[in-house]
Formats: structure tokens, sequence, C-alpha cells
């Protein structure tokens, strides 16, 4: 019985300390894979990516693409995570996040914008994965704002979706078609 208790105090002190080093290490340990991360990248060439309002240069730099999905597309224009599951579930939940349904409708089934679900998009390029993911960083002149880390709030660099997660809500928005844009 008493050791039954000393282990239970054990454990309650470990899960203390544990939990506080859990809320000191999530700032820190973040910082350091974002930093890492920006250390790995730089290996594979980046694609000319281009606005959609005028084709000039997209304002995104080769260190936001800082996962393997994102370094990928940035050099191929693929979209990794095209079919994935996972990456699918999570593009659904930061298309509500984002408040894309408000305007495109639960489904991206089209509300006060545009249906996404194509094949016939205004902007043509948004068949392919790079023009959709172009359209959603930058936003075009006819009421899509910009989405793109840094540029949805400019007060703000860490608001906003990064390469990853466009990525993948273009995943979730690509099972509601019939192409997948990386043809
Ligand atoms: C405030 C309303 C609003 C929100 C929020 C919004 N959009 Fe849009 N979106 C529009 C409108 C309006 C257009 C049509 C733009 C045009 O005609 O230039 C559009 C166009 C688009 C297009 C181009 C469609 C085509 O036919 O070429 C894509 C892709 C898109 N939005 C994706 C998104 C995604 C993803 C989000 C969330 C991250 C989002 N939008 C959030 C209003 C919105």
């Amino acid at each position: 019985m008493q050791k039954k208790h000393w282990a239970l105090l054990a454990a309650l002190i470990m899960l203390g300390l544990s939990a506080c080093g859990k809320n000191d290490g999530t700032g820190s340990s973040s910082a350091a894979s974002g930093s890492s991360a920006a250390a790995d990248s730089g290996g594979g060439k980046m694609l000319d990516f281009v606005t959609t309002q005028d084709s000039t240069p997209l304002p995104i730099k080769s260190e936001q693409f800082d996962t393997p999905a994102a370094k990928e597309f940035m050099s191929t224009g693929k979209n990794p995570y095209i079919g994935n599951a996972d990456a699918i579930s999570r593009g659904e939940k930061l298309f509500k996040l984002y408040s894309c349904t408000q305007c495109h409708g639960g489904s991206a089934e089209g509300q006060t914008g545009p249906s996404l679900h194509g094949p016939d998009y205004k902007y043509a390029k948004d068949a392919t994965n790079k023009g959709m993911f172009e359209t959603i960083w930058h936003g075009t002149n006819g009421g899509m704002g910009a989405k793109g880390a840094g540029l949805m709030d400019p007060t703000d660099p860490t608001n906003g979706l990064s390469p990853d997660e466009t990525l993948k809500v273009i995943a979730w928005i690509r099972t509601h078609g019939k192409t997948t844009g990386n043809e």
C-alpha cells in the first residue's frame, strides 16, 4: 500500500514536471525546428511563381517551402498531397479556419465566391496546382484576398497560410473535382 502511494506521488510529480517542460519547450522547440527547416531548404531549384493579377513575380521565399512536400512542389509544381487522406482532412479544417467556406461554401461548391470544383475556372491556370497556389497565395483583383503568410495580414508575417498548408487546402479542394491539378 505504502509503496503504491509513493509510486502515485512520483507519477504525479513526473506528470507535473513534464507538463511544465512541455510548456517551456513548445516555444523553443518550434523555434528550433523552424530554424533547422530553414537551414534544410536551399537545395532544389525554384519554379517561377507569378501573381494571378499581372504575372509579376510572386512574393515568396524558397525558405518558406519548409517541408518535404512543399520543397517538392517548389521545384516541380506537383502537389504531393493529392490523394493523401491526412493532408486532405487537415486541408478541410484550414479551409474552414481561413473562412474560405464563407465565400466558397462548405464543399467549395460556390456561394458569393465561385465554385472551386473546376475543371473550368475563371483563371484558367487554376486547373493546375501551381496556378491555384498562386491565386490563393496572392489573391485576385476581383474580391479574393491574398491568403499567403505575410500577405493576408501585412502587420503579422506569421498570419496566413504557409506553402505547406496551402497545398493541403488545394488537395482537399481537388477531392471535389474530376481532375487533380497534377495532370
Ligand atoms: C471574402 C470572400 C472570399 C474568401 C474569404 C475567399 N475567397 Fe476565394 N474567391 C472569392 C471571390 C469573389 C473570387 C473570384 C475572384 C475574381 O473573380 O477575381 C475568388 C476566387 C478564388 C479562386 C479562383 C477561382 C477561379 O475560378 O479561378 C480560388 C482558387 C479561391 N478563391 C480559393 C480560396 C481559398 C482556398 C480561400 C481560403 C483560404 C478563399 N478563396 C477565400 C472570394 C473569397
